[in-house]
């Protein structure tokens, strides 16, 4: 296990954990968000191994133990739900999710949904493709993006659940609304930096260049 910890703003912490599973190569991310003395939100609870959750927690009780508003999952894959449980014993927040989700949810979420965390405010945005249930989360400048975008890609569009002419509008239409100056951080290191911008993934993001919807499925068809 190997766990990089940093607060890249007044109002984000990102945590980078990678315990060597195949399963996800480069590890993944979680982040809390907003002010330790007020309240944040935690997105992402991590993968099946404790110690991955532990890694969370041990961030949780660095930052002092903060109120924790809500638990917020960007989609129910397993390498971002699993450590719910223990996350929930430990700071006894609510799990909000996508109203799509198919595990455990205390308040389901929608389109357009905004939560106040103490002074910041976050933003729901559903973008399905790599899966039914997943969001994108807009804070104080930020966009979490989970498995929907990643820096210098997408998420996969041949899981259960997914569907690529989803992810295209997702992609195209939905993200199109967040703008250039939003700094993107996503559920995995899959790229050549931990974080981004949505002008740079505009540029230089070879998933976002121009393509008709019947161009990009074939293209996410592509091996
Ligand atoms: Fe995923």
């Amino acid at each position: 296990m190997q766990g990089t910890n940093m607060q890249v703003t007044a109002h984000v912490y990102a945590m980078h954990i990678d315990d060597g599973a195949t399963a996800h190569p480069g590890g993944s991310n979680n982040y809390f968000v907003g002010e330790p003395s007020e309240e944040m939100v935690l997105i992402d609870t991590g993968d099946r191994q404790r110690t991955w959750t532990e890694a969370i927690l041990d961030f949780y009780h660095g930052l002092g133990r903060p109120k924790i508003g809500a638990v917020l999952i960007t989609h129910g894959h397993h390498d971002h739900v699993n450590g719910n449980g223990r996350a929930v014993e430990l700071t006894g927040a609510k799990v909000a999710a996508h109203r799509k989700a198919e595990f455990t949810v205390d308040r389901f979420l929608k389109h357009g949904d905004t939560l106040r965390v103490g002074e910041i405010t976050v933003g729901v945005l559903h973008t399905p493709g790599h899966a039914r249930d997943a969001i994108c989360l807009q804070a104080d400048g930020h966009i979490f993006t989970g498995d929907t975008l990643f820096v210098g890609e997408c998420g996969r569009t041949d899981l259960p659940g997914s569907d690529p002419r989803a992810m295209h509008r997702s992609l195209f239409e939905v993200l199109a609304e967040v703008p250039d100056s939003a700094v993107v951080w996503p559920g995995h290191d899959y790229g050549p930096r931990p974080s981004s911008t949505m002008g740079d993934e505009r540029r230089e993001n070879y998933v976002l260049a121009p393509r008709s919807l019947e161009e990009f499925v074939a293209f996410m068809a592509e091996p």
